[in-house]
Parts: structure tokens; C-alpha cells; sequence
């Protein structure tokens, strides 16, 4: 019988190690399935029985972004990751798991992404709407601009951007890659635009625009090929122009 091992890392803040499980080897597996063939039979490698290894999945489908962990050490979606190809490419049987390094640990695989949510509150990333009364139809939007906005819409949190950046550590209040495109988003709408100076303020204090080292490998991780470094060099732009509209004393266009 053929199998593989996943190697994970586990445990509780402070006390993790790395633990084996042999499984079979099928195609199509999945890593999510995997870690489902644990948590039927949670024996390890030296053959002793152990708890269930702990994970995060909703959607199964890339978009809830709840299944992030780094799978051999690169931050991706545990439900689209196949392990055939991971084999095939390392020519290894092992494939390693961790949980990402730069969120608070909860248990095995499982990590708080509150910080990323909190950050998304920061920069008032929504549009306020009154919907008392009819407003009638919305202002046009090009489809150029559409093709843009709608990449950047589909961000999942998932975090991978966060995790691979180099300027965010425990001690850098950088609000991350995801954080820029998501002003980017909102501030590309029509309606979003009155309250552009809300989203870029923030990003001109610590922890905002300048904290970007231009590193890039946001943009090489992010699993929906979302363009990071295109959002985080419109937004410099932006944040520069609404500094100028302060310095000078210009009028917000808040509605
Ligand atoms: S380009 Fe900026 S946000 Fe992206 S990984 Fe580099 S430092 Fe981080
Ligand atoms: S920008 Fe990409 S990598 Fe970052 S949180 Fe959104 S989907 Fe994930
Ligand atoms: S389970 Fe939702 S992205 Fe993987």
C-alpha cells in the first residue's frame, strides 16, 4: 500500500511539537481530507492513539479563507492544495503543516485572524448607506475599472499576503497588503469615494503606507492573484494627494 506522512506541527502556545501520521495515499486527496482521515483514526507514527489534530475550514471552495496554514513552509489554502502534486514536485513523502507564525496561536492549526478584521475597521473598510429611501440607480463604473475592483473584491482574509510579509512582526503595527487593496476597493467605488479620507488617513500614521518595504511577496503568495503591489502603489499615490489636501486645508467630501 502506498502512503505519505503529513508532519505537523501542534500543540498550544508554548508547548508545540511535531507530530507523523501515515496515511494513504489517493488521488485527489486534499490536505483538508487528510487531516479528516486523522480525525478518524488519531493514532500517530510510534503508534500511540493522541487527540484529534485541531483545524479551520468553511466554504471547502477558496473563499472563506479559513483553512490557511503553511503547507511545506508557504502559506496557502489547505482545501485547494492537493497532495499528489506536493509529492510529485518535492519527490518527498512528507509534506509539513504549521499554523501561520504571525497571528495568535489557538490550538494545532487553528489562529486568530481578529488582527486583520480590527485592521479592516481602521481604515473603515464598508460604504455607509442610508437606506431610508430609494436612491434610484448607482453611478456608472467602467468596466475597466470593474475588472480592477473586482479582483480586488475578492479577498478572503485568508491572511497568506500577512503571513509572507517581511515588515509585519509582533513588534510592527503595519496594517498589511490586504489592508491597501481593501482601500483601494472601497475608495474605487463612486459612492465609497465621498469618504475616501477616512480610508487613507490612518494609512499616513505608523503602521500605514510607508511601513511597505516593497518586498512583494504578498503579491507572489496571495491565493486569488489579487494585484497587492499595483494597490499598495495607488494607494501611496492617493495617500500622498490627501496629505497635500490637508497640508492646504481642503474640505473633505464626507456626504
Ligand atoms: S510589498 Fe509591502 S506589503 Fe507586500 S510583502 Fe512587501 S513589504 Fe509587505
Ligand atoms: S489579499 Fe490575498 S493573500 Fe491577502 S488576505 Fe486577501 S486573499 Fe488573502
Ligand atoms: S475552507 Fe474556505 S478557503 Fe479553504
Amino acid at each position: 500500500m502506498s502512503t505519505f506522512r503529513l508532519k505537523i506541527y501542534r500543540g498550544t502556545p508554548g508547548k508545540q511539537y511535531w507530530e507523523e501520521f501515515e496515511l494513504k495515499r489517493r488521488p485527489s486527496t486534499n490536505i483538508i481530507s487528510a487531516l479528516m482521515d486523522i480525525q478518524k483514526n488519531p493514532v500517530n507514527c510510534k503508534g500511540e492513539k493522541v487527540t484529534p489534530v485541531v483545524w479551520e475550514a468553511g466554504c471547502l471552495e477558496e473563499v472563506c479563507g479559513s483553512c490557511s496554514m503553511l503547507i511545506n513552509g508557504f502559506p496557502r489554502q489547505a482545501c485547494t492544495t492537493l497532495i499528489e502534486p506536493i509529492i510529485e514536485k518535492t519527490k518527498s513523502t512528507t509534506v509539513t503543516l504549521a499554523p501561520f507564525s504571525k497571528f495568535p496561536l489557538i490550538r494545532d492549526l487553528v489562529f486568530s485572524r481578529d488582527s486583520m478584521f480590527e485592521n479592516l475597521k481602521k481604515v473603515n473598510a464598508w460604504i455607509d448607506v442610508d437606506n431610508t429611501f430609494d436612491h434610484g440607480p448607482g453611478p456608472k463604473i467602467s468596466p475597466d475599472k470593474q475588472e480592477v475592483m473586482y479582483s480586488l473584491s475578492t479577498c478572503m482574509t485568508c491572511g497568506c499576503c500577512v503571513e509572507a510579509c517581511p515588515q509585519i512582526n509582533k513588534r510592527s503595527k503595519f496594517l498589511g497588503p490586504q489592508i491597501m487593496a481593501q482601500v483601494r476597493l472601497f475608495n474605487a467605488n463612486p459612492t465609497g469615494a465621498h469618504q475616501k479620507h477616512k480610508r487613507l488617513r490612518p494609512l499616513m500614521e505608523e503602521g500605514g503606507i510607508n511601513d511597505c518595504g516593497n518586498a512583494q511577496n504578498c503579491v507572489r503568495v496571495c491565493p486569488k492573484k489579487i494585484p497587492l503591489t499595483d494597490a499598495i502603489a495607488a494607494i501611496g499615490r492617493d495617500v500622498t494627494l490627501q496629505s497635500l489636501r490637508d497640508f492646504f486645508s481642503f474640505p473633505d467630501r464626507d456626504v
